[in-house]
């Protein structure tokens, strides 16, 4: 099959649109560095754009390895995500373009690695990010997707409070698991004491490799610890996607037809779905009540 032809039938897929008035705001955490975080989030977010999803990245990490892999110099991130935590710009000031249609960024600066001890002496310092990202704004999103930084600080937590759920991507390596009890920990703090609504909405299998049986075996463990919150997608080891970054273009830009790019494209729809799912159950439970209220 041609590009083209593939690039339609994906494109083609229906799709929900519209039917939430509020963006879906997704976390993508995990404390550990090099599970795949970021390529998860640009390439989730891009393919999510490319179904014809208005979509926001927000690069939470001072890394700034989102903001480099979509293009964006450093000399345009002074209007960043660190201003908007601090509530010196609003959202609509630091939203950047991208060279993907429908995908724009808020990017990431070297100032959010200060960000931490900043914090600390805020009011709601926990709200920072909800506060900015839920505020009345000219843009609207279908989704928000927040690349976090490494570790469990208080700017993940932040990212926790904004969210609506949270996508852990786990790396298919010995230590996978390793930590991901105080993630979980992490995430039930933040439901019980700071937004109740917090779900985990996936774990997706990232750098995969079919020709390893430690892959494969750590593959098993995850989905017998998580069940059925584990992708049926795997995302596989492919080198066009560690490549992508360095041309500044996201992997199912660069290279759509490449396993990891078509795998991108599979979770995306995994996460289409989840949500017209989400939508559907939410309308049946709102008719019950209508219809109990109504007897
Ligand atoms: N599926 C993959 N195949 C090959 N390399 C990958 C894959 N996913 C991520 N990488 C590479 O692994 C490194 C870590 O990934 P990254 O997404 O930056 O992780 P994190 O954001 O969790 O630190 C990067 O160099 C990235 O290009
Ligand atoms: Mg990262």
């Amino acid at each position: 099959m041609s590009k083209n032809n593939e690039i339609q039938k994906w494109v083609k897929t229906p799709s929900v649109s519209g039917s939430t008035s509020d963006s879906k705001i997704i976390a993508i955490a995990n404390q550990k560095g090099g599970v795949g975080k970021t390529t998860t989030s640009v390439n989730l977010a891009t393919s999510l754009a490319a179904v014809g999803k208005k979509v926001l990245l927000v690069d939470l990490d001072a890394q700034g390895n989102a903001s480099t892999g979509l293009s964006i110099g450093r000399s345009e991130r002074d209007r960043s995500a660190y201003e908007l935590l601090f509530g010196d710009l609003s959202l609509s000031e630091v939203v950047h373009d991208t060279k993907v249609p429908g995908l724009k960024i808020v990017p990431s600066s070297m100032h959010l690695s200060g960000a931490e001890i900043e914090l600390v002496q805020e009011k709601r310092r926990e709200f920072k990010l909800r506060e900015a990202l839920r505020a009345p704004s000219a843009d609207r999103y279908d989704y928000v997707v927040i690349d976090c930084p490494p570790s469990l600080s208080l700017t993940t937590l932040n990212a926790l409070v904004a969210a609506d759920s949270v996508i852990v991507p786990l790396q298919c390596e010995f230590y996978a698991l390793e930590g991901l009890s105080q993630l979980i920990k992490t995430i039930e703090r933040v439901k019980k004491h700071f937004n109740e609504d917090l779900e985990i909405q996936g774990v997706v299998l990232t750098m995969f490799d079919s020709r390893n049986n430690l892959s494969k075996m750590v593959a098993e463990d995850v989905r017998e610890y998580f069940g059925d919150k584990v992708y049926k997608t795997v995302i596989p080891r492919n080198v066009r996607i560690s490549e992508a970054p360095s041309y500044g273009l996201p992997a199912i830009v660069y290279d759509m037809s490449c396993a990891g790019s078509q795998a991108y494209i599979a979770l995306a729809k995994e996460v289409l779905k989840q949500e017209r799912t989400r939508i559907r159950m939410s309308a049946n439970a709102h008719t019950d009540e209508a219809e109990k209220s109504a007897a």
